[in-house]
């Protein structure tokens, strides 16, 4: 008896470590299916509503004239002019640019134009690659100062037209009558997830390139391109770093905090159009919540970045938002970034996410 009271006394607490350790493990690994599993819901969204083909390569002109679907294209960007190329001698002559189509899908909008600047004549074998995605209405001619920036410092750097954008747009209106269209018609998904498609075909493109580091390939964009990168780096782990440049809001916060007016405005007529057809005079957040939905299914509910952002972890992670951008409130990023702290503490690289 005498020998068994310390054992009785210690159990419980000997039992709880250990069922706290077990909690942990468990955690850990229903985190990770969880990760997995939304990466593969995610996917099969993304598959439905396209015919896929083999992926091929055309080779293409660069591009002299780009179509930006603006009325008065803006001739300087301080963004764009923000890292300034490295003092790199001749560089002019060295600066190799290839243009080419990856044929992402079955269509006239599975071209996806490519635009590819690097360092001719580099030491390094295997390089890393950036890819930079522009924002809306903007088109891949428009990052070129970028993409300078980073081939003169080694980088294979990688610039894409998304869907109806550049060359991928017939008019001023591309984009909009595509988003318009696809709340009408149900069978395509210009907003965001579109892009995403053609960023896993490119994946696979880079990761077939004999001069790039496949374990090295960065992706990073700024407000449509933002969330270009952040769904991209969710569905597809071959982009190892990943730099949204805002646009990482909660879209669903923002339909349940009356703050989506500024993101509806970017891109007013789908939601104009919808409104009538559902019989409002207004744009309230039922016909908002309507047209995520059928446009970009799940991007307020389960793909939202509460859930979504955190399954980047242990993946360098850093996050950019303006503190007074109306598009991407900063309250709007409290739970993904709380929750992806987590994640990242959970996968023990708490270091490997800013914001
Ligand atoms: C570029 O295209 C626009 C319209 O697409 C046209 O008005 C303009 O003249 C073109 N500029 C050049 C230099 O070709
Ligand atoms: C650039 O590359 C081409 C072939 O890829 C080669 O013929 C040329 O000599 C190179 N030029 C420089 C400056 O390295
Ligand atoms: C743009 O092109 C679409 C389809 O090609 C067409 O329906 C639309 O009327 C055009 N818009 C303008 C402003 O030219
Ligand atoms: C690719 O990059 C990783 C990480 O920096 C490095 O460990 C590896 O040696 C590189 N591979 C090649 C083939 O250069």
């Amino acid at each position: 008896m005498s020998n068994m009271a310390p054992l009785t006394k210690s159990t419980p607490v000997f039992a709880s470590v250990l069922i706290i350790l077990l909690m942990c493990k468990l955690s850990v690994s229903m985190e990770s299916t969880t990760a997995e599993e939304l990466r593969s819901d995610f996917l099969n969204v993304l598959r439905s509503r396209r015919h896929e083909v083999p992926l091929s390569v055309e080779f293409a002109n660069s591009v002299r004239n780009s179509t930006c679907q603006e009325s008065s294209r803006p001739l300087f960007s301080q963004a764009m002019e923000s890292c300034p190329r490295e003092n790199v001698e001749n560089f002019k002559d060295r600066l190799r640019e290839e243009n080419l189509y990856l044929i992402t899908e079955a269509g006239e909008q599975g071209r996806l134009p490519v635009l590819i600047l690097s360092m001719n004549g580099s030491k390094q074998q295997k390089r890393p690659a950036i890819v930079i995605l522009h924002s809306t209405r903007k088109c891949k001619e428009w990052l070129r100062p970028l993409l300078e920036a980073y081939a003169s410092r080694g980088y294979v750097a990688v610039g894409i037209d998304s869907r109806y954008h550049g060359e991928r747009a017939t008019n001023i209106t591309s984009y909009e009558d595509a988003l318009v269209l696809s709340w009408k018609k149900g069978d395509t998904m210009p907003f965001i997830f579109d892009t995403v498609w053609d960023l896993l075909k490119l994946a696979d493109y880079l990761t077939n390139r004999a001069d790039i580091n496949h374990s090295r390939i960065g992706i990073t964009g700024d407000s449509l391109g933002g969330m270009h990168a952040w769904f991209a780096a969710v569905v597809d782990p071959r982009y190892a770093v990943v730099v949204p440049i805002i646009g990482v809001q909660g879209f669903r916060w923002a339909i349940d905090n009356d703050k989506w007016q500024a993101r509806v405005d970017s891109i007013k007529p789908v939601f104009a159009v919808a409104a009538v057809d559902l019989g409002k005079n207004n744009i309230d957040k039922e016909v908002v919540e309507k047209v995520w939905d059928r446009i970009s299914p799940g991007i307020a509910s389960k793909f939202d970045s509460p859930f979504t952002i955190p399954t980047i972890a242990p993946r360098p992670l850093l996050i950019l938002n303006g503190a007074e951008d109306p598009r991407c409130p900063i309250n709007g990023l409290n739970t993904p970034i709380s929750k992806a702290r987590e994640a990242y503490k959970a996968a023990n690289r708490p270091e490997n996410f800013e914001v």
